[in-house]
C-alpha cells in the first residue's frame, strides 16, 4: 500500500493542485483537490490486465478548458453543496426563501456556476492499516451559489486491502441549509476510450423510481420500474431498453433498503469479466447513461468521448427534496451533523 503526492498544476489566485496516487497492489487511484476529481482508476480485468476505468483528462488545463467546462461533464468530480437539479433554483428555509444560481434550463444544477468540483479543497494523506487515501476538506461560504450558512466539509477518499474505494462525507453548518452530496465519476468498465457503455450489464436495487418533467425535475409520482426499460431489477445490458427511454437514461431511482449501508447497483462487463458493487447510505441513484457526451471532448486516451461511452451511478438523495417534504429530507441545523458514505467494490 503506498501513496504518492505529486504537483499536477496550479489555479491562479487559488493555490497548487496536487496529485494523489494511492494503490494497493491492484486498484490505483488517482485524486486531485481540485474538485475532489478522481481523474483515474486502475483496475485488473479477469486475465489480471489493467485499464482505466474512468473518464476524465490528463492535465489540470484541460479541466480548466472553458469550452469543456461549458459542456459540464462534471467527469469524477465531488457535487455538492446539493447534486441534481432543484427546481426553478428556489427553496425556502423557515419562511425565507433562497435563490440559486440558474445553470440548466431555468433550474439549478449540481451545486451552481462553481460548485464543489470547481473549487481548491485542503488535502492530508490517510495511512491506516491496511488503508490509505486523502481527507479533503473545504468551507463553503455563506450564501456561496445562494446557499445560507457556512458549510465545513470534509471527503474521505480511502482504498482498503478488499478492493474497495469508501467515500465518506461529513458537513456541518452555522445555520439552516440543505445538502446533498455525490461522486460524479463516468465509468467504463471495458476501459475508458473503449468504445460504448452498452454491452455493460446493469442490476440496480431498485423497484421503484422518481418521474420527472422534460427538464428532469421530479413530479413527485414515484412510480414502479415493472414492465418498463427503467427496470433493472434483473441485471440487463443497458443497451437493451435505452431507445425506449426518452433521450437515455438519467433517473433517480428510489433504493430498496433492508439497512443504512445497502447494496444499491452491480455493473458487469462481459468482456473484461471486470464488475463495480456500489453499496450506499443514500435513499437514491441517478443512472446516466452518459447521453449528453457528444464526441467533442477528447479525453486522456486522445480518443473524443462519444454518446453513451462511460455511465454514472450517483448516490444521492432525491433531485428538488427541498420543494419535495414527502421526499426524505435534505435540510442540515446547526448542531447536526450531515453524512453519507458509499462503497466502490472492485471485482472480476
Ligand atoms: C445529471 C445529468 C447531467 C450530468 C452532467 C448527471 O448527474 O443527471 O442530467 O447532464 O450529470 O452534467
Amino acid at each position: 500500500m503506498n501513496i504518492i503526492k505529486e504537483l499536477f498544476g496550479n489555479i491562479k489566485n487559488s493555490g497548487d493542485v496536487y496529485l494523489f496516487t494511492f494503490a494497493n497492489g491492484k486498484i490505483t487511484v488517482k485524486l486531485i483537490n481540485y474538485g475532489g476529481i478522481i481523474t483515474s482508476l486502475l483496475a485488473p480485468d479477469k486475465s489480471g490486465k489493467i485499464e482505466d476505468i474512468v473518464l476524465g483528462f490528463k492535465s489540470l488545463k484541460e479541466y480548466l478548458k472553458k469550452d469543456y467546462l461549458e459542456k459540464n461533464p462534471y467527469f469524477g468530480a465531488v457535487i455538492g453543496r446539493y447534486c441534481n437539479r432543484i427546481a426553478n433554483g428556489k427553496f425556502t428555509i423557515n419562511g425565507i426563501e433562497y435563490k440559486l444560481a440558474i445553470n440548466n434550463g431555468k433550474n439549478h444544477l449540481h451545486g451552481g456556476n462553481a460548485g464543489f468540483d470547481k473549487v481548491l479543497w485542503r488535502a492530508e494523506e490517510i495511512r491506516k492499516n491496511h488503508e490509505i487515501g486523502a481527507r479533503l476538506s473545504y468551507i463553503s461560504r455563506d450564501m456561496e451559489e445562494g446557499y445560507p450558512g457556512n458549510l465545513d466539509v470534509t471527503v474521505d477518499y480511502i482504498l482498503n486491502k478488499n478492493n474497495e474505494l469508501v467515500i465518506s462525507y461529513e458537513a456541518i453548518c452555522d445555520k439552516p441549509t440543505i445538502v446533498n452530496l455525490t461522486h460524479h465519476s463516468y465509468f467504463n468498465l471495458a476501459g475508458e476510450g473503449k468504445g460504448d457503455i452498452l454491452s455493460h450489464k446493469l442490476m440496480i436495487n431498485a423497484d421503484k423510481y422518481n418521474a420527472v418533467d422534460g427538464a428532469s425535475i421530479p413530479t413527485g409520482e414515484i412510480l414502479p420500474v415493472k414492465e418498463t426499460a427503467m427496470d433493472f431489477t434483473a441485471a440487463e445490458a443497458v443497451g437493451a431498453r435505452i431507445k425506449k427511454v426518452k433521450g437515455g437514461y438519467d433517473h433517480n431511482y428510489v433504493l430498496n433498503k433492508d439497512r443504512e449501508l445497502s447494496l444499491a447497483a452491480k455493473v458487469t462487463e462481459p468482456e473484461s469479466g471486470r464488475i463495480l458493487e456500489i453499496i450506499t447510505t443514500e435513499p437514491g441513484i441517478q443512472f446516466y447513461s452518459g447521453n449528453y457526451l457528444d464526441g467533442t471532448i477528447k479525453g486522456k486516451s486522445g480518443k473524443v468521448y462519444e454518446k453513451h461511452s462511460g455511465f454514472c451511478l450517483e448516490p444521492q438523495h432525491f433531485p428538488d427534496s427541498p420543494n419535495h417534504p414527502e421526499f426524505p429530507g435534505t435540510l442540515l441545523k446547526p448542531g447536526g451533523i450531515y453524512s453519507q458514505k458509499t462503497i466502490y467494490r472492485f471485482l472480476t
